[in-house]
C-alpha cells in the first residue's frame, strides 16, 4: 500500500484528497496497488469534515509515519513549506507540489535533496495548473534543442482581463470572481503584479534550458497599467492584450527572460485564450511550434496534476526520475532590452508628432478618444530604441506586439 499525507488543505489540498478519494479505483488499477490519504495537516478546523479521521496539527506525525511514501505540499509560500519539504525530503518521503514559488525560488537545491534521500520532487501543477506541460517539456520534447516558451501563464489576471473586456466588469469585481472561483494567489498581487507568471516562466526556463532562473532575475510587469482603453485600440485591429511571460534562447547558453502584457495578433492562438485558461507554445528545433492548452488555475484541475505526479511516484517509489537542472548564475539572464519588436503607444500628441518620433507608424481609433491622445503601433524596435524616440512625450501605455 501507498500512503500519501496532504499538507494545506485549502483550494488545491481539498481537490486532491476529493480527486484521490473519487478516482480512488481507477488510481489503484494504475498503481497496482492501493493508494491511501493517511494524513491532513491543516492549521484550520474542518468540522464535519469527510477527512476527520485524518487530520492532524503536527508535522512530525506525518515526518516520523514511516507509512508514509508521498507528501503533497500544497500550503504555499516559501516560508513553512521549504521547511516541511525539506524535512520530508530528507526523511526519504517523495514530495508533490503545486507551489510554484517554492520551485522558482528553492527548486535547484530541492531536487538535489530528492536525490541525495532516493526520493522524488515532482511539480507538474506548479505551471499552467491542470495543463500537462513540465513532463511533455522534459519527455515528449527531449529530442528537441528548445528557443523559447511563451505563455499565458496565470489564470487569475486572463479571467480578469476577458471579464473586464466582455462583461465591462471592474477591475476589482473581476477580481472579487477570480477569488470566489479559487484562482488567485492568497496575496492576489502576486498575480496581478506578474510574480506569479515570473515564477511559472523561471520553472519553465529551467526545465527547458537546463539551469536555475531566479525570480528576481526576470524583469515583471503586471496588468495595473493596462486600461480599457488600450483594450479598446488593441481591439480596432483586431489585437488582445494579454500578459505573457517569455524564455528566449540566447547564444552562450545565456537566458533572456521577462514578464510583460503584450498586444497579441488574433491570428495568434494565445490571442483566443480567455478566462481562466492558460496557453504555452514552445518552439523546439526538430518540432517547430507545439502549444500546451487548458484550465490554469482552480482546485480539480490543478488536483488533476498533482495527482498524476502522486500516480507516476507510486508507480515506482525508488525511482530516479533525473528531473533536475544546474545550478544558476547572476549573468545568466540577459535584458529584454536586446529583444526587437513593434510596439504600442497610447501618448499625449498629434498623429504627426508620432510619425516624426516613430516613424512608419499604425495609427489605431477607438470611439470617444479625446482630443490630444494618439494610439499607433511602431516599426520594430529595441526597448531603449522606443523609449529614446518617446522622450518629452506624455506617454499613458507602452506595451511590446508579440511579432
Ligand atoms: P489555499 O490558501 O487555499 O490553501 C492553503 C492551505 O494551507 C490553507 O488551508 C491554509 O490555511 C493552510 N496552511 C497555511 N499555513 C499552514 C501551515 N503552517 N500548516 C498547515 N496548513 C497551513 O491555497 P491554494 O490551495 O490556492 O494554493 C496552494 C498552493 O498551490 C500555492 O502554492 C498556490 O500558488 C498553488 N496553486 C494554486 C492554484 C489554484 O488554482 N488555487 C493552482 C496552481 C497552484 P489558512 O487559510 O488558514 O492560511
Ligand atoms: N493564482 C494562480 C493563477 C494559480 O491564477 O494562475 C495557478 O497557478
Amino acid at each position: 500500500m501507498v500512503h500519501v499525507a496532504i499538507l494545506g488543505f485549502g483550494t488545491v489540498g481539498s481537490g486532491v484528497a476529493e480527486v484521490l478519494t473519487q478516482n480512488g479505483g481507477l488510481i489503484d488499477r494504475r498503481v497496482d496497488d492501493l493508494v491511501r490519504l493517511k494524513y491532513i495537516l491543516d492549521v484550520r478546523e474542518f468540522p464535519g469534515s469527510p477527512y476527520a479521521d485524518c487530520f492532524v496539527k503536527d508535522f512530525s506525525v506525518i515526518e516520523q509515519d514511516p507509512e508514509i511514501d508521498i507528501v503533497v505540499e500544497t500550503i504555499g509560500g516559501a516560508t513553512i513549506a521549504l521547511d516541511f519539504t525539506t524535512r520530508a525530503l530528507k526523511a526519504g518521503k517523495s514530495v508533490v507540489t503545486s507551489n510554484k514559488e517554492l520551485v522558482a525560488t528553492h527548486g535547484y537545491e530541492l531536487l538535489n535533496l530528492a536525490r541525495e534521500h532516493g526520493c522524488s520532487y515532482l511539480f507538474e501543477a506548479s505551471v499552467g495548473g491542470g495543463i500537462p506541460i513540465l513532463r511533455p517539456l522534459t519527455s515528449c520534447l527531449a529530442a528537441n534543442e528548445l528557443t523559447q516558451v511563451t505563455g499565458i501563464l496565470n489564470g487569475t489576471t486572463n479571467y480578469i482581463l476577458t471579464r473586464m473586456i466582455r462583461s465591462g466588469l471592474t477591475f476589482d469585481q473581476a477580481l472579487k470572481e477570480a477569488q470566489d472561483n479559487g484562482y488567485a494567489e492568497k496575496d492576489p498581487t502576486a498575480d496581478v503584479d506578474g510574480h506569479d507568471a515570473c515564477r511559472k516562466i523561471c520553472i519553465l526556463a529551467a526545465l527547458a534550458f537546463g539551469r536555475h532562473v531566479y525570480p528576481d532575475q526576470v524583469p515583471t510587469q503586471g496588468i495595473r497599467g493596462v486600461t480599457l482603453e488600450d483594450v479598446a485600440y488593441a481591439d480596432s485591429v483586431g489585437y488582445k492584450i494579454k500578459l505573457l511571460g517569455r524564455a528566449i534562447r540566447q547564444p552562450q547558453g545565456k537566458v533572456c527572460a521577462y514578464v510583460a502584457p503584450h498586444l497579441v495578433p488574433g491570428e495568434n492562438p494565445l490571442a483566443g485564450v480567455e478566462d481562466v485558461f492558460n496557453a504555452i507554445a514552445v518552439t523546439g528545433n526538430a518540432i517547430g511550434d507545439v502549444m500546451f492548452y487548458g484550465r490554469g488555475a482552480g482546485k480539480l484541475p490543478t488536483a488533476s496534476a498533482v495527482v498524476a505526479d502522486v500516480i507516476d511516484i507510486a508507480k515506482d517509489l525508488k525511482k530516479d526520475r533525473h528531473n533536475g537542472w544546474e545550478e544558476g548564475a547572476p549573468d545568466l539572464v540577459v535584458s529584454s532590452d536586446i529583444l526587437s519588436s513593434p510596439w504600442y503607444v497610447r501618448a499625449q500628441c498629434t498623429a504627426d508628432q508620432a510619425r516624426l518620433a516613430c516613424g512608419e507608424i499604425h495609427l489605431l481609433a477607438r470611439a470617444g478618444a479625446p482630443a490630444g491622445e494618439a494610439a499607433f503601433l511602431t516599426p520594430p524596435m529595441t526597448e531603449p530604441q522606443i523609449r529614446d524616440r518617446l522622450q518629452g512625450m506624455e506617454v499613458g501605455s507602452l506595451f511590446r506586439v508579440l511579432a
